[in-house]
């Protein structure tokens, strides 16, 4: 079934706004989504009537909060096809859960002269931390570098995995739409003696997942690119290499004992969670997905290769050579994240004069200043689809771009 933007638009409240007097078009949800008002509803419903601390209570609504925290996680499991419940960590975002790993696993694995593969589009969450241990154990991290069409590079991919403890690899970039061979990656990783780390913090929210399929070791996304709230995020990783971890953050609930002179650790997942975690925001990522599951994943991913196809057609027939845009031609090869130079004028007063038409873009270096270097560019402008958007709000942007292309001309 095609997907109904106009029903699903009726869903998002604040699609009703007016911005500078014209209507809102939000064409920024690579940086983070909005959410359906049955996600707004499910939380509210939470707090009104459920809420208490999870884990420790024998009381009713303890109990009735530690079932929809756990359901949650089995809501999240089945979403991404874990094998089982246990696999799945909450954290607060994808750049804690990628920093659970390169703390808890990477300073128990990684010793000085080991390797981490990476690529040159990694979002800084996927490369700081492993900069972080770089300095502090003298690992060396290797790089993936981009071919001509936007693509990953693998042409070298022999040579850089040899070797390699770790490859770890956005799974789509969140600046230029790239999707990136995940099964490939991970096959070589397996066969380097290597595990391979996802980061799909702009995958899960608009592609089918299935982790068992894409053989990956670790998978990281986060709720608010996805629907679901801020303030929680999603580590997934194979059971034995989570139990093989040290704890993260110390604290509650993440102990089976505590003396004064030393502790013992939580089985997994608890052991990743310590503190009260999430727990409205965890109801909040569980009915987004029961949402995008009634959307139906495939039904969504078809409509963001058409209209992330009618973009490009779009902007490239509208504004001529004045647009430089960044990032894969082939639709089907790529998200809807459309990266762009509008000549003459910077990327922050296109954000602004687009602003003024009601259009709602990003302007920056997205967090990637590796790939921004490799662009040759200090900043992009950046606009992203998701279910909502349709084809008047790509005409928007475009009116709204040739209006600050004018606007600015010499
Ligand atoms: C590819 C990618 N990784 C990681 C992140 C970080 O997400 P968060 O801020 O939710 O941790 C982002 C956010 O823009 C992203 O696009």
């Amino acid at each position: 079934m095609a997907l109904d933007v106009a029903s699903v638009r009726k869903d998002f409240p604040i699609l009703d706004r007016c911005i500078n007097g014209r209507r809102l078009t939000f064409l920024d949800s690579a940086a983070s989504s909005q959410r359906p008002r049955q996600v707004l509803d499910a939380m509210t419903e939470y707090y009104e009537m459920h809420h208490a601390n999870v884990h420790r209570g024998a009381y009713t609504l303890a109990t009735e909060a530690t079932d929809a925290y756990e359901n949650a996680r089995a809501t999240v499991a089945r979403f991404i096809n874990a094998p089982s419940d246990r696999s799945v960590v909450f954290a607060k975002n994808v750049t804690e859960a990628l920093n659970l790993v390169a703390h808890a696993w990477g300073r128990t694995h990684l010793r000085e002269g080991d390797a981490v593969l990476l690529s040159v589009m990694e979002h800084h969450a996927n490369l700081v931390p492993w900069l972080m241990l770089a300095e502090e154990r003298g690992i060396e991290l290797r790089y993936l570098q981009l071919a001509d069409d936007y693509t990953l590079d693998l042409s070298d991919l022999d040579r850089l995995v040899d070797g390699v403890k770790l490859v770890a690899v956005t799974a789509m970039s969140n600046v230029l739409g790239t999707l990136t061979p995940i099964r490939r990656l991970a096959d070589a990783a397996h066969d380097a003696g290597a595990l391979c780390l996802i980061d799909a913090a702009q995958y899960v929210p608009h592609l089918p997942t299935d982790v068992q399929a894409l053989g990956c070791d670790f998978f990281g996304f986060t709720g608010h690119k996805m629907m679901g709230p801020t303030g929680i995020g999603v580590l997934w990783a194979g059971e034995e290499i989570l139990e093989s971890m040290p704890a993260f953050l110390g604290g509650g609930s993440m102990i089976l004992d505590v003396r004064t002179d030393g502790w013992l650790p939580a089985d997994i997942p608890e052991r990743f969670e310590a503190g009260t975690p999430p727990i409205a925001e965890a109801v909040g990522l569980a009915a987004a997905i029961r949402y995008l599951d009634d959307l139906g994943m495939d039904a969504l991913r078809e409509h963001e290769v058409s209209l992330t196809g009618y973009a490009l057609r779009t902007l490239t027939e509208r504004l001529g050579d004045r647009i430089t845009l960044f990032g894969p031609s082939e639709p089907s090869a790529r998200g809807g994240v459309l990266s762009f130079e509008l000549e003459g004028v910077h990327p922050h007063d296109v954000a602004q004069v687009l602003d003024q038409h009601g259009v709602a873009v990003r302007a920056g270096h997205h967090c990637a200043k590796p790939l921004m270097r490799v662009l040759g560019v200090n900043a992009t402008a950046r606009a992203s689809l998701y279910a909502y958007n349709d084809t008047d709000d790509v005409d928007t942007l475009a009116t709204a771009l040739e209006a600050a292309s004018d606007f600015f001309a010499i």
